[in-house]
């Protein structure tokens, strides 16, 4: 939002494989007042319920949202899940359904509406061709490649290498392992080489394991700085609140 509100670029990518995510910000861009209006109806719904009702909305909408739906509504049911699941997690199991549990939280902050409309109307700034400024795309991001140059900014925010055992790395149903770090490491020298700008963010390993240099070897070219971040989604206990992350750079 930052870059945008200033206007550092002419063009920009969003993108990511998970294609409910990917409409979740094309309904923000197309349809925020139906998105807002769809998720205010749950929440009254679910903040006036008791405890047993809240849990059963919960998995009626978690089922449906599994199923066959219109754009609007998969975003608003995307939306109250992320708000009312186990640690807002975003997991699928090997079907491609989102299967985290119940979170049984008394008070879950369900929208800013302010600033998703505000979202919503960088994301449908033009630009003189009459195309959006912001490209939201739904595909691996080694498909991106051809949009790099050297006046580029790229932001990676990879699923976190997990930090321990029964970590949680399994964003979509494709996972997310060494070896998808290992070729998400070729890509960065391939926007590198480009003379693209590059920032990359993931778990830092050494918290757990002194002795694992796994980013180290593979960025060793880099920078790689060390920043405490705040967390919630960590299935370990330790791995919640500030945590410290790595800030790989080639700048
Ligand atoms: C830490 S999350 C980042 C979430 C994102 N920044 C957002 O808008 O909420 C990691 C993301 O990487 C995506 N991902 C996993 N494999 C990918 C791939 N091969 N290409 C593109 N995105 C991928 C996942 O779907 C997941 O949304």
């Amino acid at each position: 939002m930052h870059f945008i509100e200033n206007r550092m670029f002419d063009r920009y990518i969003i993108n990511d494989i998970n294609s409910k995510l990917i409409n979740l910000y094309k309904v923000i861009r197309d349809a925020p007042a139906e998105l807002i209006d769809g998720i205010n109806s749950l929440k009254i719904k679910y903040i006036e319920a008791d405890e047993f009702h809240r849990e059963k909305q919960f998995y009626t909408i978690r089922e449906a949202f599994n199923g066959e739906c219109d754009e609007v509504t998969q975003a608003v049911y995307m939306v109250f899940l992320n708000k009312t699941c186990f640690n807002g997690l975003y997991r699928e199991n090997s079907e491609g359904k989102f299967n985290v549990p119940f979170g049984r939280y008394k008070n879950p902050n369900f929208i800013d509406e302010e600033q998703l409309i505000e979202l919503s109307s960088l994301l449908n700034i033009k630009d003189e061709t009459g195309d959006f400024k912001v490209k939201i795309m739904n595909t691996h991001f080694c498909e991106l490649k051809d949009y790099i140059d050297d006046n580029s900014f790229i932001y990676c925010d990879p699923p976190y290498r997990p930090v321990t055992m029964g970590g949680f790395n399994s964003y979509d149903k494709s996972g997310f392992n060494d070896e998808s770090q290992i070729e998400l490491s070729k890509f960065y020298r391939v926007a590198d080489a480009k003379g693209a700008r590059i920032m990359l963010s993931n778990s830092d390993p050494k918290v757990f394991d002194p002795n694992d240099d796994f980013f180290e070897n593979l960025y060793q070219d880099f920078n790689i700085k060390r920043v405490r971040a705040k967390r919630t989604i960590n299935s370990d206990g330790r791995g919640r609140g500030e945590v410290e992350e790595l800030l790989i750079t080639n700048y």
